[in-house]
């Protein structure tokens, strides 16, 4: 891994990405929408950051992905791009704001691109959005696929369950990431499928595949930083790997501080003035 010096950073682009696959290093990506974390885990090393619409569940508290606005999008990326410094920075256009309409898609991404500062933009879905795609990818702005478990499609599975175990599934996935690949996106997430599906795909496009709950062999990973650091406990899939207890470290600090002030024993002589 190459963690980045304060002196001398090389920043990472799409032609990175691409040669990290092409010489089988893997790509570190996690999701971030705060100044502060971002700033964290960009220092830390990381490869990727998504500003992903997943800040409508981790941040608003929202049910699901969907209620999430551009507006509300664009001040997330805006604070995780004054943060990093080295890391490439991937925001998701908000459901609503691409689909069906490839001139609004168009609009959304250059919004997103002009008011945050950030890298590139993230779209759910193969070839029912290949026409938006185009028209982004015609204004210069890299875009990131992501197919299987799609969330801003929640409503149409029914179900965050295991997506294309079924040979058809299966079928359409393979087909939509050639699509993807073929349109011009420089990688592709793939979130919630079999490993066996995963690596099939990976080694059939040759952009860099990103897995989320998609098995070992794929080009990279990608993880809510929240759900990785153990800050939201309630949401544990058998693929979430948790490296950290931060929901209780964080409590007991907070706890600790209570007990402090309510025994008077914070602030003490030397923390005043
Ligand atoms: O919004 C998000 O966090 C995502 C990741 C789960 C890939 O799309």
């Amino acid at each position: 891994m190459s963690v980045h010096q304060s002196s001398n950073i090389k920043r990472i682009t799409t032609h990175i990405l691409q040669e990290m696959k092409n010489r089988g290093e893997k790509i570190s990506m996690l999701t971030a929408y705060d100044f502060s974390m971002a700033g964290i885990v960009d220092a830390a090393g990381i490869d990727i950051i998504l500003v992903g619409d997943s800040a409508s569940n981790v941040m608003a508290g929202h049910e699901t992905t969907l209620p999430i606005t551009m507006d509300q999008m664009i001040y997330h990326a805006t604070s995780v791009v004054r943060a990093v410094k080295r890391a490439f920075v991937v925001v998701d256009i908000p459901f609503g704001s691409y689909q069906g309409n490839s001139s609004e898609a168009l609009r959304s991404a250059i919004r997103i691109m002009k008011e945050s500062g950030a890298h590139a933009v993230k779209v759910e879905g193969g070839s029912e959005i290949k026409e938006s795609i185009t028209r982004i990818l015609s204004a210069g702005v890299p875009v990131m696929g992501h197919l299987g478990l799609t969330p801003q499609s929640i409503y149409k599975f029914g179900t965050y369950t295991v997506r294309a175990k079924e040979e058809e599934e299966a079928n359409k996935l393979i087909a939509d990431a050639k699509i993807l690949e073929e349109a011009g996106c420089f990688a592709i997430v793939l979130e919630k499928i079999p490993a066996k599906l995963a690596k099939q795909v990976a080694e059939t496009v040759s952009i860099p595949v990103i897995g989320i709950g998609a098995g070992g062999d794929v080009d990279g990973q990608v993880l809510v930083v929240h759900d990785m650091l153990g800050i939201t406990q309630e949401f544990k899939p058998r693929f979430l790997r948790q490296y950290a207890d931060l929901r209780t470290t964080m409590t007991e600090a907070v706890q600790n501080y209570i007990t402090d002030v309510k025994a008077k024993d914070f602030p003490n002589e030397s923390e005043s003035y």
